[in-house]
């Protein structure tokens, strides 16, 4: 059964979309000591209102950075931009289930050599996902509805992450359960303990004095929460 699985790697993944744009690979390389991988948030004004950034940023940045860039892709139509985003140098893409195509997207990124990504909003259900578990290396709930930076935890999708986690364990697949929305030192805690293993930041690392610092302590939380989750002995 899960509990007796091993754990899999923890990471912070900092979220750009809180850095200041007019720097951003200085934003990168504020991050890079303290973690390897980079969340990278693109927008079409469609699929949510914002607009941020296309698969020329990605490139320049790719010039700058060795990190791995975990690029979630909040577009109605991810299967135009899946190409150009492998090419700009994006090494996972991450699209939403709510699109539908899901097998063929999950192909296509396969075939493009990418790491294979799915995301599901706070209201989309775990049978939504479920038919996929097998197609891919990722599995990000949203714990926030997207769109914007710096909104409050949903705690209500953590039994839907616990759904994720649990199922990939079943099923022996190394599948990562990522969540992205809200996430700090104090958030985490419960979303580790929930099975997710990698944690989008980006208000609570950009947003605070020292990002390094500010990952660090996301990690050692999450680090905590699993060695003793809440209840258990300290
Ligand atoms: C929201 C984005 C998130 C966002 C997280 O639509 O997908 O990655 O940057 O920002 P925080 O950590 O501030 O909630
Ligand atoms: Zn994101």
């Amino acid at each position: 059964m899960p509990a007796t699985q091993p754990t899999p790697e923890l990471r912070v993944a900092p979220s750009i979309l809180s850095a200041d744009f007019g720097c951003l690979s200085d934003a990168v390389d504020q991050v890079a000591p303290a973690t390897e991988w980079l969340h990278v948030d693109v927008m079409d004004g469609h699929f949510v209102p914002n607009i941020t950034i296309g698969p020329p940023v990605v490139s320049s940045l790719r010039r700058h950075s060795e990190l791995f860039f975990d690029t979630h892709l909040m577009i109605t139509d991810p299967g135009r931009y899946l190409e150009p985003f492998r090419d700009a140098g994006s090494d996972g893409c991450t699209v939403h289930v709510e699109v539908g195509d899901t097998a063929a997207l999950c192909a296509q990124m396969r075939d493009l050599g990418l790491r294979v990504g799915l995301a599901a909003n706070p209201d989309t259900p775990f049978a939504d996902i479920e038919p996929f578990l097998g197609l891919v290396d990722l599995v990000l709930c949203m714990t926030v509805f997207p769109g914007f930076g710096g909104q409050s935890f949903i705690a209500d999708v953590l039994p839907k992450v616990r759904q994720v986690r649990d199922a990939v364990t079943a099923a022996g697949l190394p599948v990562d359960v990522e969540v992205d929305g809200g996430i700090d030192e104090h958030t985490v805690e419960e979303a580790a303990r929930s099975g997710a293993n990698v944690f989008v930041a980006g208000s609570a690392v950009y947003g605070r004095d020292d990002p390094v610092e500010a990952v660090r302590a996301i990690m050692e939380a999450a680090r905590e929460a699993v060695a003793a989750p809440a209840g258990g002995p300290s």
